[in-house]
């Protein structure tokens, strides 16, 4: 009887050990997209955060020539619904993650191809571009991925023209906390003032933010924080 037990409790400590951690994972994927599960992720993140790109884009008062950098590009939707307003300027997306590369250059060929998009992998924390160089910049569901966010925003703003716009899109720290992704470790979630902080102390003035209830995607309530380099 006891050495069943035992045995009983071993398969159940194999199958324990066996078995993966399913919200890390998700997690990990969400934080950098990797492999055929990485690229369907994107697929899926391609139709759940369509409204907070659309929605994030009218932030930013955009001319048809202006220079904007997206952070952390994802699948490309963003970048591509940029391409119909900035129609004449110039577009760069930074992403860490080779396969979320793939995916949005596949997703934004034409524009690429007639120079107006220009994608790179890399880490948003050191910038390919010279500073004063971008006219707006947005990210979305991004900064919860930052080790050194203040480091981060610090790279942004330097590249970022004088009286440059900064929108990032984030769900609401108490909604977010419910899902289960998001108590993996991998996700560092904030609150507004967190947030307005950060931005603050980051050399970001003028910072506000927007709330929006969204009928879309797995979050009710999106928050846009908006910031502004101060004019030379
Ligand atoms: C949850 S996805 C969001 C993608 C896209 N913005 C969207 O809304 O569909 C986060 C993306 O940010 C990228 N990312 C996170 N931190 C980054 C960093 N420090 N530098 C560059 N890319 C980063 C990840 O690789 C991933 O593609």
């Amino acid at each position: 009887m006891a050495i069943k037990q035992n045995e009983s409790a071993l398969m159940q400590s194999k199958k324990t050990y066996w078995l993966p951690n399913i919200p890390h994972f998700l997690a990990k994927q969400a934080c950098h997209p990797k492999g055929l599960f990485g690229r369907l992720f994107g697929k899926a993140m391609n139709k759940m955060n369509k409204e907070s790109n659309q929605w994030v884009l009218t932030m930013l008062n955009l001319n048809t020539n202006d220079k904007v950098l997206e952070v952390g590009y994802g699948p490309g939707d963003g970048i591509n619904r940029l391409s119909q307003i900035v129609t004449d300027g110039f577009i760069a997306g930074i992403d860490y993650s080779e396969t979320m590369y793939h995916s949005a250059k596949s997703k934004n060929k034409q524009a690429i191809e007639r120079g107006l998009v220009e994608l790179s992998v890399g880490d948003a924390e050191k910038l390919p571009y010279e500073s004063n160089f971008f006219d707006s910049m947005f990210c979305v569901h991004v900064l919860y991925f930052w080790q050194d966010p203040i480091s981060v925003l610090k790279e942004l703003i330097r590249t970022l023209k004088p009286a440059g716009k900064i929108a990032l899109f984030i769900g609401d720290k108490e909604e977010m906390s419910g899902i289960k992704l998001t108590q993996t470790g991998v996700y560092n979630l904030y609150t507004l003032e967190e947030i307005v902080e950060l931005l603050e102390e980051s050399g970001f003035i003028n910072v506000h933010y927007f709330q929006k209830c969204m009928s879309t995607g797995p979050l009710s309530q999106g928050i846009c924080i908006v910031g502004e380099k101060a004019p030379c």
